[in-house]
């Protein structure tokens, strides 16, 4: 008889209420500060971020372009802290007003690394929206121009983020309880 998985309930660290009372709350600020811009190019890092995009694009008046780059920061060969883009960006950047959108900052290495070469191929602003901020676990320096929630040095799913591919569906910004 096949074995029973027993099905693991996360519990809620961040409410889909709060967290889309947030997000419209940033978008607000977004689209004051870009009042100007004819043309935002809003980048997401794949996969993680697309929940959190998708529901700040949403409520955006600013016009704007999306766009996507995806990472992977292991494998063989690779040292701690070494990124490896998977899938660039499609679009030209110089001279363009972007906007990076991820869904946590942990060491940084990520998005240093991108937002270096976003900068480096000439960029005229570059900002940072992520959804959450574990600052104590940061090893290089990432400046976050529109923050949704500090959280603590704890594993988080949901919303985007997974444990083992698993769920990114959920409405929420939960943590698995370990026994
Ligand atoms: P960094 O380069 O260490 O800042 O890693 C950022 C990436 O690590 C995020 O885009 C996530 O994909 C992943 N990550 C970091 N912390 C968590 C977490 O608590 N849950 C799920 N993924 C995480």
């Amino acid at each position: 008889m096949a074995q029973q998985k027993k099905k693991i309930e996360p519990k809620t660290l961040i409410s889909e209420e709060r967290i889309q009372a947030r997000i419209r709350e940033l978008a607000a600020q977004i689209d004051q500060d870009y009042a100007d811009s004819d043309r935002l190019i809003c980048v997401g890092v794949l996969k993680g971020s697309v929940f959190f995009m998708v529901d700040l694009l949403k409520q955006l008046k600013t016009p704007i372009a999306v766009d996507f780059f995806q990472t992977s920061s292991y494998g063989a060969g690779t040292e701690p802290g070494e990124v490896r883009i998977r899938k660039d960006i499609d679009m030209s950047i110089r001279g363009k007003d972007v906007l990076l959108i991820e869904d946590i900052v942990d060491t940084g290495y990520t998005l240093r690394t991108i937002l270096d070469l976003l900068r480096f191929r000439g960029a005229r602003s570059v900002k940072l929206c992520a959804l959450l901020d574990k600052e104590t676990r940061r090893e290089v320096e990432v400046p976050i121009d529109y923050l949704g929630f500090p959280i603590e040095d704890v594993f988080v799913i949901g919303y985007g983020l997974d444990y083992d591919q698993l769920y990114r569906n959920l409405p929420y910004i939960g943590y698995l309880e370990t026994e």
